[in-house]
């Protein structure tokens, strides 16, 4: 029997539990839908697009949204001067209520992004904390005496701490006369996180946006949040970068980190079903693993930074599985607004031309893996990189220059949403802030809505079939032995159900065995293709074109 599935949100996806049975997905506003002809993306635009987010499209449960803040814009939005504002740029206060409702009515819920770990240099606190050594924002950021001068009469900073964007992190300011320490640009001061009137006033505005309905939030970098408190330098090691020659033992990842994410929860957990993610900078696993206090959920790298290879892949599910154990929730990411869109890496990285294939393959791994999938806009319809010039970049860490530092130009997976094949691509009436792809012709949301074989339709069915399943959104998770290296297998179980999974990496025709699949009459059967072959009925010939996924759903024996 086969099926496509399209079944209601289950009775049990409990609200309080959707940050785990759920899908986020992240809009980059500048870049999603620009509803006033301007050319830039805004909040409005995408009010007009929720529904291909919503139920009658691909069914997402929360949109996360990146920045759209006051920004001088020197780091994507990254680099915040109001916190508790909405830029003009992407639309007024009314415009982000709007929003909220709007993506309620649908049953989206709404995630911020809040960069907590620095400020733009424009921020009004950083204005009056350099202004006075004495006044209220005084300590708001990381301010330091020279620690004496060196042979050549030059200040010496503080101690060795480097700026992750190249360079040294220490920033002498001639109207303080001290040190401030940045993590990232010089343009974007380290928030002092120890200073306790620091956290009150950022606690503050987090309540502001859970007041306005907010559902949960992404923490940028949070791991990031506390320095040591006697600033040591960190101890030096071999590496290629001045910033790898380092153990960043003392510049982040302090012990307290978990006291101070725990006030944070405490604050969050006065909201029921109120969900965060932080972003783990430069850590690994087992720091992700540690960090992870579900509703808290981290964001780890394993699975993002392998290339498309079976052997690569199924050795990082294995990790992850092993260092998060049963009892913790991981996310699953391929791609967002840092690294290269995934349908051009992964099919780059094997060398495989036809990178749709590859995104509907990844998109198996991505919507059946145990943990919280988080797309990225524009993924649905197999979105590649586009080649940006250097003079139209819009990334300027990408242009630092510092050649110890070689900063992927972010602006090749930043562009916008192409949604019909008209000029402008439905995106924009006006010239677009940043180039389209030069195959938004083609590729775009209207046309893959016409064609039952696109990415975004592979998308839908797989996204529905995971909604309905408690098994594929919240079952245990079991690899399973395949005869072909190249064809990784899993199951997924919850109370009654079975999901067995079977994906083959390759970009030729596999013809394998599945270990220990009791032949279960399938429920249903959901893959790459259209017609996928359901493996509870064929575990021991199981047939699989080049680069196809099938899951099949029945009952537990
Ligand atoms: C992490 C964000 O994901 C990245 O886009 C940004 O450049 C850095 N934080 C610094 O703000």
């Amino acid at each position: 029997m086969r099926s496509t599935v399209s079944e209601p949100l289950p009775a049990s996806a409990s609200a309080a539990d959707w940050w785990r049975t759920g899908v986020v997905y992240q809009v980059y506003p500048r870049s999603f839908a620009d509803s006033n002809g301007d050319g830039d993306g805004d909040l409005a635009g995408i009010i007009e697009h929720l529904d291909h987010l919503g139920p009658d499209g691909l069914g997402v449960d929360a949109i996360w949204l990146s920045p759209f803040y006051p920004s001088p814009w020197r780091d994507g939005g990254y680099d915040v001067s109001d916190h508790a504002a909405v830029d003009p740029r992407f639309g007024s206060e009314a415009d982000f209520d709007r929003l909220v409702t709007a993506a309620h009515e649908r049953g989206i819920r709404v995630v911020l992004d809040l960069v907590l770990n620095h400020t733009a240099d424009e921020h009004p606190w950083f204005v009056a904390s350099r202004a006075s050594r004495t006044g209220p924002y005084a300590d708001f950021y990381l301010w330091r005496d020279a620690s004496g001068v060196d042979a050549g009469g030059r200040r010496r900073p503080p101690n060795n701490w480097r700026s992750f964007f190249s360079g040294p992190g220490w920033e002498w300011d001639e109207g303080r006369r001290q040190f401030y320490f940045h993590t990232f640009l010089v343009e974007q001061p380290e928030l002092n996180w120890r200073a306790p009137a620091l956290e009150r006033a950022q606690f503050e505005m987090v309540r502001g946006w859970l007041e306005r309905g907010v559902d949960g939030f992404r923490l940028d970098v949070f791991n990031a949040f506390l320095k040591d408190p006697e600033l040591r330098s960190n101890p030096r090691r071999a590496g290629h970068s001045a910033w790898d020659r380092q153990r960043h033992v003392y510049d982040r990842d302090q012990p307290d980190l978990t006291l101070l994410l725990g006030r944070f929860r405490d604050l969050l957990d006065a909201w029921p079903g109120r969900m965060s993610v932080g972003e783990l900078f430069d850590g690994p696993l087992e720091r992700a693993v540690e960090l992870t206090r579900e509703p808290h959920l981290v964001f780890d790298w394993e699975l993002l930074d392998q290339p498309w290879s079976a052997a690569q892949i199924g050795s990082a599910i294995d990790r992850r599985e092993a260092a998060f154990g049963p009892e913790r929730w991981p996310t699953l990411v391929l791609s967002n607004h840092d690294r290269p869109r995934h349908a051009s890496r992964l099919a780059g990285s094997a060398g495989i031309d036809n990178s749709d294939a590859v995104a509907k393959a990844a998109a198996v791994l991505l919507l059946t893996l145990r943990g919280t999938p988080f797309l990225y806009y524009g993924e649905e319809i197999g979105g590649r990189d586009v080649d940006v010039p250097a003079a139209e970049s819009v990334d300027p860490p990408a242009s630092v220059g510092d050649p110890q530092f070689r900063w992927w130009d972010r602006s090749r997976c930043r562009t916008p949403m192409p949604w019909t094949g008209e000029p402008g691509a439905g995106f924009s009436d006006g010239p677009p802030w940043l180039r389209l792809a030069p195959d938004v012709a083609t590729r775009n949301v209207a046309a893959q809505l016409m064609d039952p074989g696109s990415v975004m339709h592979c998308y839908r069915r797989l996204l529905a079939a995971r909604r309905a399943s408690p098994a594929l959104h919240g079952g245990t998770f079991e690899r399973l032995v395949t005869s072909d290296t190249d064809v990784l297998a899993w199951r997924r179980r919850s109370a009654d159900e079975q999901a067995v999974v079977v994906l083959n990496c390759a970009d030729r025709p596999a013809e394998v065995s599945v270990g220990s699949t009791p032949g279960h009459v399938a429920r249903a059967v959901v893959g790459t293709h259209l017609d996928p072959p359901d493996v509870f009925a064929e575990a021991s010939r199981l047939r699989l074109r080049p680069l196809e996924g099938t899951i099949a759903i029945g009952s537990v024996g």
